[in-house]
């Protein structure tokens, strides 16, 4: 007889963003006429750069040469791609990161989801409320979590820390002891930030009772502010308790083509039963090159050439035209009277709901009465009810056309 694993029977029916789907689909069955338009999934809409694309295209080309052809590669990463991020995403902030501490992966959701491999079931896990599902989910599938609490919408056994307007979405330090922290800065979904102060709070708690931080960076190149850390390592100590999780996703419009690292510092340490120390760089390394054998040499060079000068250009003003579209959605909703949070330093903008709807009910409205696609805040966790997140990685014409849609609504009703 082949026993499932019963974490699994344990979860919510479906992937938040699977959900959304398939409401959409359905709607669109029904309504084949209506022009939707979607800002639910963060998902980049704007082309690969050119410099990316180029390094592409001689990759490949390099693949059908018998003097360039490459078969496997090293399961951690190509030396070239590693001395780049080390270079350009470390130490030009001052950072202090050995090739051997990262982990090229095909993406951060992967990457954040496995990490629990190498951690025990029995460790307490805590995570903002509301959250990314990925580090709920995958806790749960790894049998950290209790049952699902219907009237409470959360996991007995996992500590749910509120980001809400009324405490500024600065989490506060858990009462009990935790041992694994999800952190996502800037904020998916609230699209907010904690300052370095906020941060070493974080650092210190970790320090004090042997946790680690699980610190998803992915949208650290929307960060505008110049007092926003951009890594979780330029609090003083970090790499001592901190994993930190990259991408090229939402960077250089990856999506598609999957591209991210982990960084697992050397001076990170978890404990064996007896408590003795054992060194989780080392752990990961084993479960890399077991479960792995990378990603394609053809990534590789296109990730590498995001960091030429060229590169890092061309990204930027992608970046750019995203957190212009984040302002059109801010001021315009602004406008309308909506209270609006995030998108100033996050592709991510975070409203509140009109009073007497639920963030689910908002959705449904949204989509058939405007036919725009947004994340109801419900999705990402209990106190996420309220909210509505809109991602600005639509194309500018559909911002400006929802926005529109949105503002007209309102005003008529
Ligand atoms: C989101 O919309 O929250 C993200 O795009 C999902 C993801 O990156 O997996």
């Amino acid at each position: 007889m082949i026993r499932v694993n019963d974490n699994y029977l344990n979860l919510q029916d479906s992937y938040l963003f699977s959900t959304i789907a398939k409401k959409v689909n359905e709607f669109t069955k029904n309504n084949p006429d209506k022009k939707i338009i979607k800002l639910g999934i963060g998902d980049v809409t704007k082309p690969i750069v050119p410099a990316v694309i180029e390094a592409m295209h001689k990759a490949v080309d390099e693949m059908g040469q018998k003097e360039t052809f490459k078969g496997y590669g090293p399961e951690q990463g190509y030396e070239f791609l590693r001395n780049k991020i080390i270079e350009i995403d470390f130490k030009a902030r001052g950072i202090n990161i050995l090739p051997e501490e990262i982990f090229v992966s095909d993406g951060a959701k992967s990457d954040s989801g496995n990490i629990g491999d190498i951690l025990h079931n029995s460790n307490k896990v805590a995570i903002t409320d509301p959250v990314y599902p990925v580090y709920l989910d995958t806790n749960v599938m790894a049998g950290r979590s209790g049952k699902f609490n219907e009237k409470t919408g959360m996991y007995e056994n996992i500590v749910y820390m509120p980001v809400t307007a009324e405490n500024n979405f600065i989490p506060e330090l858990p009462k009990e002891k935790v041992d694994m922290i999800y952190l996502c800065l800037p904020n998916n979904p609230t699209g907010t930030t904690l300052t370095k102060e906020e941060l070493k709070k974080w650092v210190d708690y970790a320090k004090e009772n042997k946790s680690i931080i699980l610190f998803d960076a992915a949208y650290e190149k929307f960060i505008m502010d110049k007092n926003v850390p951009h890594s979780i390592y330029e609090v003083e100590g970090a790499k001592e308790v901190a994993i930190e999780f990259r991408s090229f996703s939402k960077t250089a419009g990856f999506t598609g083509v999957r591209c991210a690292y982990a960084v697992v510092p050397k001076e990170l340490y978890g404990y064996d039963k007896d408590g003795n120390k054992i060194e989780l760089n080392k752990l990961w390394n084993r479960r890399h090159s077991t479960k792995t054998n990378g990603v394609s040499y053809i990534v590789q060079r296109a990730a590498e050439a995001v960091y030429s000068e060229e590169g890092q250009k061309q990204i930027t003003e992608n970046i750019e035209y995203y957190m212009n579209n984040a302002r059109i959605i801010r001021q315009g909703l602004e406008e309308v009277g909506y209270t609006v949070f995030g998108g100033e330093n996050s592709p991510y903008v975070w409203l509140k709901v009109p009073e007497g709807l639920t963030s689910w009910e908002f959705f449904d409205k949204l989509l058939s009465e405007v036919n725009v696609v947004g994340t109801p805040g419900a999705g990402f966790g209990p106190s996420g009810e309220g909210y509505f997140r809109l991602t600005a990685f639509g194309t500018k014409e559909n911002i400006l056309e929802a926005i529109d849609r949105i503002k007209k609504w309102t005003i008529k009703k």
